[in-house]
């Protein structure tokens, strides 16, 4: 990596001035200018950190520099240099140690996106501030029976977060299955999205494109364009996709593929899912099994309505969304070729998940996530229940050990996908249907003006969290609770 130009510095490191666009019109070049943009290169993997005898240790340095998207130079954020970060390989019962040293020039933290580990102290603990040039030591432990799966890191310094992953800050994790699942190969594939100026700057966001969440023109794969891969026929892939865009909604589909969804999230299905679509809102992952068979194949996302501000042009009003998305957008290119790959034996099903709708509930209550009109400086107000985001004030007290029901309650003509930290949610009905599988997921997707009924086991872990809205932007607008369990 080379130092970033001081402009990208200071821009980078005083993130946050919704204002801040508004006077660079004039500095950005047209998309036509933009320097043509490299197709088609190999998808690279990030670079793999593994535990070994119960253990990983990893510094993680958050810090700008000069890094190459979409097959361009570019004044970013990385993790190590990297972007995507190092991919964190642990398993159930592990200690993960992270030194994150802070080289930004604004604060910063860690959190381990869909872990179930403990919020407090040093652990998954989002309060935390590490503050410009410090460093911060934290340390998680794995339950030894932690659902296998994949997951990610990410930084969670409230009205920071959708800037800082926005220019690059972000990781896999995985956590490995208890019993190997055999396949040809395995992929980790981070998709995440970003604008560049022409002389390959971030560019800031307004702060309208905040209020809708912004979505990036560069829609990317491990840091690339539609990369290329290749495999054989009759081949077993594992992709790990995770869908780190601050607001952009994957609607994923292969055609010529068999596609098998093993899990969402966290943990695994009981039963392989057969699936043709798959919906990823912004934190949902996917651990998909890709069972090859001759021709070329693209991974493409097609168009989601994910609705539009109040005032503005009404659900899939020209207002929210931009061309590209209504024709969709190629992520990755498969090339299968060849003579058939090894034969791979069958797998065996998954460990039945837990299933909550037998368990008594100890509470039942609703949370409303809502846009309100009338806020300083022409910015709407997105809150929970109608108030904004406070970390001195703890929203919502839940006993330990308990199950709870919660309606998740959308009154905006937008979706919002709901995240809840360290404990996993089971979804139970959405928009007044019945779920009738065992659908564990950390991020949940609440339907314009719709509502969801999830079921929450509060094990293992007591402290303080939170649950937020993970269209980043809404999260840094307000769009956030503390929960604390105790
Ligand atoms: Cu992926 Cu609270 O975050
Ligand atoms: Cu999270
Ligand atoms: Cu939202």
């Amino acid at each position: 990596m080379q130092p970033v130009s001081r402009r990208t510095a200071l821009l980078l490191g005083g993130l946050g001035l919704a204002g801040m666009a508004a006077g660079g019109t004039g500095l950005f070049l047209t998309l036509t200018s933009r320097p043509t943009l490299a197709v088609g290169d190999e998808l690279t993997q990030p670079s793999i950190l593994q535990s070994s005898d119960g253990r990983l240790e990893v510094r993680l340095e958050a810090g700008p520099g000069r890094v190459k998207l979409a097959g361009q130079p570019a004044s970013a954020l990385a993790y190590n240099g990297e972007i995507p970060g190092p991919t964190l390989r642990v398993r159930p019962g592990d200690v993960l140690k992270v030194s994150l040293v802070n080289n930004l020039g604004g604060p910063t933290n860690l959190h381990m996106h869909g872990l179930h580990v403990s919020p407090q102290g040093n652990g998954d603990n989002v309060f935390v501030r590490v503050g410009p040039g410090s460093t911060f030591d934290y340390e998680y432990r794995l339950p030894a029976d932690h659902p296998p799966g994949v997951y990610w890191y990410h930084p969670h310094r409230h009205g920071l977060v959708a800037d800082q992953i926005f220019a690059g800050l972000f990781g896999a994790i995985i956590v490995e299955d208890p019993a190997a699942i055999e396949v040809s190969r395995e992929r980790v594939l981070v998709v995440s999205d970003t604008t560049l100026d022409a002389l390959g700057d971030i560019q800031p966001t307004s702060g309208m494109d905040r209020m809708a969440g912004r979505q990036g023109q560069l829609l990317l794969v491990n840091g690339q364009l539609n990369p290329r891969l290749e495999a054989r026929p009759g081949e077993r892939e594992r992709w790990r996709i995770i869908n780190a865009c601050v607001t952009r909604y994957l609607r994923l589909g292969l055609d010529g593929q068999h596609l098998e969804l093993l899990g969402m999230d966290s943990g695994r299905l009981r039963q392989r899912l057969e699936v043709k679509e798959l919906l990823l809102t912004p934190g949902n992952r996917a651990d998909l099994l890709v069972n090859t068979a001759t021709g070329d194949s693209v991974l493409r996302t097609t168009y989601y309505d994910r609705g539009a501000m109040p005032g503005m042009m009404g659900r899939g009003g020209a207002g929210a969304v931009r061309t590209e998305d209504r024709n969709g957008a190629p992520l990755v290119t498969l090339r299968v070729v060849g003579d058939s790959g090894r034969p791979l034996p069958s797998l065996a099903a998954g460990a039945a998940p837990v299933d909550l709708r037998s368990s008594a509930v100890a509470a039942r209550r609703q949370l409303t996530l809502g846009i309100g009109t009338g806020m300083a400086m022409g910015m709407m107000g997105f809150t929970i229940d109608g108030r904004q985001f406070n970390d001195a004030r703890t929203d919502t007290i839940v006993a330990a050990g308990s199950v709870e029901e919660w309606t998740l309650v959308n009154t905006s003509p937008m979706d919002h996908p709901f995240h809840l930290h360290v404990w996993p949610m089971q979804i139970i009905e959405e928009n007044g249907q019945a779920v009738d599988s065992v659908r564990r997921q950390d991020v949940v997707n609440l339907p314009a003006n719709g509502r969801v009924k999830v079921r929450v086991a509060f094990d293992d872990f007591t402290g303080r969290s939170v649950y937020h809205c993970h269209i980043l932007d809404h999260e840094d607008l307000g769009m956030m609770g503390v929960i604390e369990v105790r």
